[in-house]
């Protein structure tokens, strides 16, 4: 029997749509597994009514299918479902990581991101890399087709989560078809400032590059007070925002930790003032699976 740890994960980035994404320290998922003639799964933890046991409709089952690796899974969710804080993938990379190890596949962890990606296609319908990446290889990631590129970055960062349901399909079909050459040009600008700014651990560069005028609007209209929050947190000192995932998350990024509870602090009431209850985690860039035997 082990147990692996792991991050909640915030995808896109702004400017990164479907490709940067970064761990974080917390929430996370903890997933134990022991070995089984078949799979059966049980979850608890936050929203654990809405997610599938059925091992086939699980992100973990489909993991553990494809590892041939049957196993009894329990999964308690730090992450919840459905919130642009990467629940589904962390699920998914704390599987991956966890039935790895405990059938000695020997798989690296770039591979497994690639099997625990399979896992986020039973929910997302397409096998996105770009939360499953940073929930195992830690940090800021950027995944591409032909492989993924990691970096230990550190920032202090706050996610604020409001008690609104946006469906990661509902958030993709107002993703618009095509761009401008002028956006993907402002689209190109704001991605490089962003992974120079992570390599340098610089939360001026890295707020700036989540400026993004295409996908990122479009979202925002799904999220109830999400103007207010972002216009609040930039006056609390962060240097930039966006939509974390597909939403209704939205990422904050600090220059100092000791930022970070005003921010936090002002995102919640910009939300109480439309009327949305929120959370707000305090955290920062993070590690990724951890194994505790
Ligand atoms: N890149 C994905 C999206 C993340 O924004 O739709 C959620 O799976």
């Amino acid at each position: 029997m082990l147990t692996v740890r792991a991050p909640a994960t915030s995808a896109n980035l702004g400017s990164g749509f479907d490709v940067f994404g970064l761990a974080l320290d917390a929430p996370a998922d903890v997933v134990r597994v022991e070995r089984a003639d078949e799979t059966t799964i049980e979850v608890s933890g936050a929203g654990s009514q809405y997610i599938p046991e059925d091992p086939t409709q699980n992100t973990a089952g489909v993991v553990a299918a494809e590892l041939d690796a049957p196993a009894r899974i329990c999964i308690d969710k730090g992450v919840r479902p459905a919130s642009g804080l990467g629940s589904s993938a962390a699920s998914a990379a704390a599987a991956a990581v966890a039935l790895s190890e405990l059938y000695d596949r020997g798989l690296t962890r770039e591979e497994l991101v690639h099997v625990a990606a399979e896992g986020e296609a039973v929910v997302s319908g397409a096998a996105h890399a770009d939360n499953v990446a940073p929930a195992i290889l830690g940090g800021f990631t950027i995944a591409r087709d032909d492989g993924v590129t990691q970096v230990d970055a550190s920032l202090p960062l706050v996610a604020c989560l409001p008690d609104l349901v946006v469906s990661t399909r509902d958030a993709r079909k107002v993703v618009p078809e095509t761009v401008s050459m002028s956006e993907m040009v402002d689209t190109v600008g704001s991605a490089a400032t962003l992974t120079v700014g992570m390599t340098r651990n610089d939360p001026e560069l890295v707020g700036r590059g989540l400026e993004e005028a295409v996908v990122t609007p479009a979202r925002a209209d799904l999220i109830t007070g999400y103007d207010a929050a972002t216009t609040a947190a930039s006056e609390a000192g962060a240097t930039g925002v966006t939509v974390s995932g597909a939403g209704p998350g939205v990422l904050a990024i600090c220059r100092s930790p000791d930022d970070r509870r005003a921010v936090a602090s002002a995102m919640l009431d910009a939300f109480e003032s439309h009327g949305v209850d929120a959370r707000a985690y305090q955290t920062s860039i993070g590690q990724g699976a951890q194994i505790f035997r």
